[in-house]
């Protein structure tokens, strides 16, 4: 099984970067194979809404390393996409590889997309921020889920991570399980049901 983790912060050492490789050492435990992706060290365009990806081409024009993710989101079991909260919202290197997804859900983007198998790639979001309140962004993260869902993601949880105004991620003793925990029910049957 495999499972793919992007860590959409600016930040290579930050909290994003160590809440998701926690996830994906717990994955990694339990048998899966893992792979980090690093938005820092990638060179994605935003979308230039030239719609090409539904038209002419069979494929997103741009020729940069969201090629590599397109591959990447083909040939994995589960994604777990991991965010900073930014005012209130998703990180902007999250929301460029959102919206070059819109390729992604073209019928015409084949080889990559397979109709058949567009339903069934899993997907968590994983979302921290400074505020110790986890509930702040509620309503953000309830239209995030179902912006995924339209996407033909399935998306299986959203975890929020609060409260990192109080000291970094790898201080926070209460954090290792849990998110070792997270990384293991991916690899879960119930996961896959
Ligand atoms: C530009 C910017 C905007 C932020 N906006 C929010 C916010 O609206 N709400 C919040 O709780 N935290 C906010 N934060 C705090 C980050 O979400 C928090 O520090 C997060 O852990 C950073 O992740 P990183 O270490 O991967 O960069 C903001 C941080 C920055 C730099």
């Amino acid at each position: 099984m495999k499972i793919i983790g992007f860590i959409a912060s600016p930040r290579k050492e930050g909290n994003t970067a160590w809440i998701l490789n926690k996830i994906l050492e717990g994955a990694k435990e339990h048998g899966a194979e893992t792979q980090s992706w690093y938005f820092s060290d990638l060179d994605i365009e935003p979308c230039r809404g030239c719609f090409g990806c539904k038209q002419s081409a069979p494929r997103c024009i741009i020729n940069d390393d969201m090629q590599k993710l397109y591959e990447a989101v083909e040939h994995t079991d589960a994604l777990v996409l991991g965010s900073p909260v930014y005012m209130g919202q998703m990180s902007a290197q999250s929301k460029i590889f959102t919206d070059r997804l819109f390729a992604r859900f073209s019928p015409r983007f084949s080889p990559y997309f397979k109709e058949e198998n567009a339903a069934k790639k899993k997907l968590i979001l994983v979302f921290n921020q400074g505020n110790p309140d986890s509930s702040m962004f509620q309503l953000y993260f309830d239209y995030t889920k179902r912006m995924f869902q339209l996407l033909e993601f399935d998306v299986k949880g959203i975890h929020i991570v609060a409260g990192m105004r109080n000291g970094p991620a790898h201080e926070r003793k209460d954090l290792q399980s849990v998110m070792k925990n997270i990384g293991s029910s991916l690899v879960s049957k119930r996961f896959h049901e």
